[in-house]
């Protein structure tokens, strides 16, 4: 295990559910945002998401996500996600544990084809769910969203007494519409299941406060962490590789170096042919 520091932000390369039963106190977190292995064969910096069995998959799943709601605050809440076939099972799984009060659809377009003999998937479900639905945080006014219907068409509500026009803003639905994180991207990282900085921006105003501690065990390339800094929260994040370990230091501004190493961020393939250029047009 190796754990790294810096104002507010630490950092924790190894075993997720080790870490959490050994570093982190219970009832001390604000705010877990979980992205696991979905279990669907991607590769992790070499290890391959794949259990040997479904059961092995969901017994590993409900060990962390019992330790997750141990270390979560009374007040606290859990974002929870996983592929669209296993999230049924920690759905149950959790409803006798804690409460969920939202099932999110985080729905995106795809230009490539996804599947030829059935519908392909285009959506990744999200659970929110709080220890207790009568003390939780929920910042509404730091998450509102244009409310398209009646406003954008200045319609009137004639239901109301006096008639008053409809809001112009509202609290987001269950189903969210963000890009999936692209090549291209400027935000894009060298990973293969990297999520998108908005969605985490949505879920941290939201669910946290300024000062208060977000939590990602399966931290990937630190998108939690990175976003959760920027927004004036604390964070703990964990991972498992070496490699994400080194992006997530330069991404939370831990630390520019490792091991000797200098860490930047990685040039993508159209980024080498544009300093070509640049290069070819400076000698002549
Ligand atoms: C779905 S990805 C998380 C992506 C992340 N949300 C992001 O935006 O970059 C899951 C991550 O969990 C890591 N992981 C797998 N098993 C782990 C374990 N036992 N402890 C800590 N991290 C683990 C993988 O290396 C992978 O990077």
């Amino acid at each position: 295990m190796q754990k790294f520091e810096n104002n507010g932000h630490k950092i924790y390369q190894g075993d997720a559910l080790e870490i959490m039963k050994t570093e982190i106190m219970d009832n001390s977190i604000d705010l877990i945002f979980v992205d696991p292995p979905y279990n669907i064969g991607k590769d992790f910096d070499g290890k391959k998401d794949k259990w040997e069995n479904d059961i092995d998959y969901l017994e590993w799943s409900y060990e962390w996500l019992k330790i997750c709601i141990k270390k979560l605050k009374h007040n606290g809440s859990l974002y929870v996600m996983t592929s669209t076939q296993f999230m049924p099972y920690y759905d149950i799984f959790l409803q006798d544990r804690i409460n969920i009060l939202s099932r999110i659809i985080w729905a995106y377009d795809s230009s490539g084809v996804q599947a030829k003999k059935h519908y392909g998937s285009l959506y990744e479900p999200i659970l929110f769910c709080v220890k207790d639905k009568n003390n939780y945080t929920f910042n509404t006014e730091d998450i509102l969203v244009e409310a398209k219907t009646g406003a954008k068409r200045k319609l009137i509500d004639y239901r109301k007494n006096p008639p008053q026009p409809y809001n112009t803003e509202k609290v987001p639905g269950n189903v969210w519409d963000f890009a999936r994180v692209r090549y291209r991207m400027p935000e894009y990282e060298n990973h293969p299941s990297q999520k998108p900085i908005a969605l985490l921006e949505r879920i941290i105003k939201a669910s946290s406060n300024k000062g208060d501690t977000v939590l990602d065990p399966f931290s990937g390339v630190f998108t939690t962490s990175h976003v959760a800094k920027k927004l004036g929260r604390n964070s703990i994040g964990i991972e498992l590789s070496e490699k994400y370990l080194k992006t997530g230091l330069r991404r939370v501004g831990i630390s520019t170096e490792y091991k000797g190493e200098i860490l930047e961020k990685e040039i993508r393939t159209f980024e080498t042919e544009k300093i070509e250029k640049a290069a070819i047009l400076k000698l002549f």
